[in-house]
């Protein structure tokens, strides 16, 4: 067993120094014997797990919780609550509440997101028209990355055109990491009116969708299952948009600062597969929401986790971890990234890997086809990226 006194994190989640490499101090958290301690700025300490054997048996294991609203809950920045008495359904749930809803879920989300491929398609060609048509340089974040995401999930919800326009003026303010609480408050608030009214349609109207699907299961009929299916929205707009369209962003940088890797993939479109699973374990940009509170001791990595106490999971440092991926630092999108942790591991790995997977093969297919010329129009390393939920950079600007 180890034990030792705590480190600092002044801010958290920690600073990137390098947009493609994860925080340095995550190579001493994964070289540390057994699981090291961090105290984060809330002042509340957990248990750090980085190295890959170390996060799988984190997230693997139903000993350790998702409850946020637990009293004990070792948030790690402080104000994490920013919409207090709300929750954001699968992702907050345990057992034996967890189960049944999310094999409710899952099920329908495999079959909308079959039929969506069309859609993606004529999504990115749209965008892209408009970034052809438009003035150069070109901001592939606003133009491209967060329109596209926001969109296909408004196809995936059946949001009917008319509202798409206001609908995702509210998710782009409360994704965005510069927006004032008072403002992101309101988005937050006209979203959960804007789902109450939507899901009630849904619920009579019984559409071919996603929400017309979903109303025909038992936990989401009714008064409770109408805001069952308002939180589902929610935990959508959340865990899908900046997620997604931060590694569309992040994905296209890093294909054109390794031209060798963007050569390979446009001489071989079947390579594009591969390089999405690169690109996702080389960001692992959505690593900051596997935090779990032990409900029991249990032992990882030779330390023992007592009952009541935190775990941060850290997906980047795991997804960089040399007992696993040779050669861990280097971009190669020829790599076999079948154990990679970026979606999580366990009962609550992403129900959406696999539409974030379609979005993000057809966009690079799709852009470096129609672009070949593509490349950056201002250095990278004056490019302004965000420490925020998810890492990111908030505007890419390209020329061709
Ligand atoms: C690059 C894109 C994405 C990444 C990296 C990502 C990552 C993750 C991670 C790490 C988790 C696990 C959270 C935990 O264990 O606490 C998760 C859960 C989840 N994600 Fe994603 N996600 C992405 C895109 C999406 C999309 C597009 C959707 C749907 C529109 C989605 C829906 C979900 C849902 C519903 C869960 C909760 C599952 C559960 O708790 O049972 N994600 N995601």
């Amino acid at each position: 067993m180890h034990d030792q006194s705590p480190l600092r994190a002044e801010t958290w989640p920690m600073p990137r120094t390098c947009p493609f490499s994860p925080p340095p101090d995550y190579v001493g958290l994964r070289e540390h014997p057994g699981l090291p301690r961090l105290t984060g700025p809330s002042g509340r300490t957990v248990f750090v797990a980085a190295r890959h054997e170390d996060v799988r048996a984190v997230l693997g294991d139903a000993r350790f919780s998702s409850d946020r609203s637990h009293p004990d809950f070792p948030w790690m920045r402080v104000g994490e609550t920013v919409f207090p008495g709300f929750r954001p359904s699968l992702v907050e749930m345990d057992p034996p509440e967890h189960g049944p809803a999310r094999r409710a879920v899952a099920g329908e989300l495999a079959r909308r997101v079959r039929d969506l491929r069309p859609k993606v398609q004529h999504i990115v060609d749209g965008l892209l028209d408009d970034v052809l048509a438009g003035a150069v340089p070109a901001d592939l974040v606003s133009a491209l990355a967060v329109p596209m995401s926001g969109l296909v999930l408004c196809e995936l919800l059946g949001i009917p055109a008319s509202d798409r326009q206001e609908f995702t003026a509210n998710t782009t303010v409360l994704t965005a990491h510069d927006a004032a609480d008072a403002d992101r408050a309101e988005s937050f608030r006209s979203l959960i009116a804007y789902f109450d009214a939507l899901c009630a349609t849904k619920m009579t109207e019984r559409p071919e969708d996603l929400l017309g699907g979903l109303a025909g299961h038992q936990l989401f009929s009714g008064g409770e299952g109408r805001w069952a299916m308002v939180e589902l929205c929610m935990l959508l707009v959340v865990a899908g948009l900046e997620t997604t369209a931060t590694t569309t962003a992040l994905g296209v940088l890093a294909l054109l600062e390794h031209p060798d890797q963007l050569a390979l993939l446009t001489a071989d479109p079947g390579l594009t597969p591969a390089a999405v699973e690169e690109l996702m374990r080389f960001f692992s940009v959505a690593e900051l929401s596997l935090i779990r509170r032990a409900t029991a001791d249990v032992e990882i990595g030779g330390t023992l986790v007592r009952a009541g106490e935190g775990v941060a999971a850290l997906a980047a440092a795991a997804n960089r971890d040399p007992a696993v991926f040779a050669d861990p630092d280097t971009f190669d999108v020829t790599r076999d990234n079948r154990r990679h942790l970026a979606f999580g591991w366990g009962p609550h790995q992403c129900l959406g890997k696999n539409l974030a997977r379609l979005e993000l093969r057809i966009v690079l297919d799709t852009l470096f086809r129609r672009i070949p010329t593509l490349r950056l129009a201002t250095p990278r390393d004056e490019l302004r990226y965000v420490n925020g939920s998810a890492f990111s950079v908030s505007a890419l600007p390209v020329t061709w």
